[in-house]
């Protein structure tokens, strides 16, 4: 018998209970023993939550210093709490099974020194039912891994879709994943690029062994991009996907996520709506690709019932994907030490000279033009947006042009860029 405690029983905590009980014969099987919960942690017990078939409490301490629980499963989400909650458990040589991507955007290095030799599990944490966790930590652990693009955040991939698709607002395509529930409490964590740069903390540390908390690495939203953007990705064969992007070049790792234009022959290109989406290039086994629903009770709960499975096996793996003390010689890359191919946007006067005087701002700043579009303003006519696409820049050289460019005369408002990922 394996005894667990659920520490948040919403939607994903609920799902976790119902899957033991419907799957229970075949994940008796397959895990070697019962698993059985035996207390849910909730904030409010008065709740009407059905009948669950265990009793509830408003206490973690309960769970965690009772001797009949083998397994705390932390669903409830947050820092600093659940922090608090999984290192009480640790303390008392409980094994942990969590979905908390935040907590471990933070604190993984924290909870590695503390769990030790106890089990410590987080499928469920990254792409919600893709097993990617697993993909990295053992089935491509022979490889370097030289890159990893994820499209892991499923609220913004399903408002790029909706917005690419119905060319609906992005307001309303908001909206929608709100509705759908599919965006976090606090819908800022998913169109800010914050979930999946938690995300993609996750990952580096299992594919590069490196400790970076989000301050570290450029996390920018998708709240910038219009419908010119959009049509212009249409026009040249793009699509735009929010997309967290891990790059070692040499002994650096570039770590970022950010709204990229990317050619839609990638099958990357080709994850639609709340769908998520990994490629993971390694060394020898070149590229891989990891598809399937990042969120929803369901596919969370099918990760995080694979961690318990897992745990009454006795499988035991480092948590991080490396063994405890390991020394990356990787570093992390500079925020802006990016080289790319660029989108950009210009709102101009459309007056003589304006693309000569912009052409010569990219040409000073090392920035060689691709392509060259001008469409009118439809409520201003004398107003149009000179969109332009560049060969391969420098970022530091871009976003000086591109402050240079805002002081000239007829242009009207800051100018926005998007990255070509290529
Ligand atoms: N808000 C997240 C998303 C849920 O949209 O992908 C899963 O982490």
């Amino acid at each position: 018998m394996l005894n667990i405690a659920l520490v948040g029983v919403g939607t994903v905590g609920g799902a976790v209970a119902d899957i033991l009980e419907k799957n229970r014969a075949l994940i008796t099987a397959r895990a070697g023993k019962n698993i059985r919960v035996v207390k849910g942690v909730v904030k409010n017990a008065t709740r009407q939550r059905g009948d669950l078939g265990f009793p509830l409490t408003t206490d973690y301490r309960e769970v965690v210093e009772d001797p009949a629980i083998d397994v705390v499963v932390e669903l409830m989400g947050g820092v600093d709490k659940a922090f608090e909650i999984v290192s009480a458990a640790l303390r008392n040589k409980k094994a942990v099974v969590t979905a908390n991507k935040a907590m471990l955007a933070y604190h993984r290095y924290e909870l590695e020194e503390l769990a030790r030799d106890l089990p410590f599990m987080y499928e469920a944490s990254v792409a919600g039912g893709i097993p990617i966790i697993r993909a990295l930590r053992d089935g491509l652990c022979a490889n370097h891994i030289e890159s990893i693009r994820g499209v892991i955040n499923g609220t913004c991939n399903y408002m790029l879709t909706r917005m690419f698709d119905k060319r609906v607002s992005f307001d309303q395509a908001l909206k929608e994943a709100q509705g759908l529930g599919y965006a976090e409490a606090d819908p800022t964590f998913d169109i800010g690029g914050f979930d999946a740069a938690h995300k993609l903390l996750i990952l580096a540390s299992l594919a590069y062994g490196i400790d970076a908390k989000p301050n570290d690495i450029l996390i920018e939203g998708i709240g910038h991009l219009t419908d010119e953007d959009i049509a212009f990705a249409e026009e040249f064969g793009y699509t735009i996907k929010s997309l967290a992007i891990a790059k070692k070049v040499g002994s650096k790792v570039s770590l970022r996520v950010h709204p990229a234009l990317i050619t839609k022959k990638e099958v990357i290109a080709k994850v639609e709506g709340v769908m998520n989406g990994v490629a993971v290039v390694g060394d020898k086994v070149g590229e891989t690709f990891y598809y399937g629903a990042g969120a929803g009770g369901e596919a969370t709960a099918s990760s995080v019932i694979a961690d318990l499975i897992a745990i009454a096996r006795g499988e035991t793996t480092p948590m991080l994907g490396f063994s405890y003390g390991f020394d990356s010689q990787l570093t992390l890359a500079a925020k802006d030490d990016i080289t790319s191919k660029y989108y950009i946007r210009i709102l101009v006067e459309d007056v003589a000279g304006v693309l000569a005087q912009t052409a010569a701002v990219l040409a000073k700043n090392n920035i060689s033009i691709e392509t060259v579009l001008q469409r009118k303003k439809r409520v201003k006519k004398e107003w149009a947006n000179l969109l332009l696409s560049t060969h391969i820049a420098r970022e530091t050289d871009l976003i000086g042009a591109l402050h240079e460019i805002a002081e000239l005369g007829f242009v009207k408002a800051p100018p926005a860029m998007i990255r070509i990922e290529s």
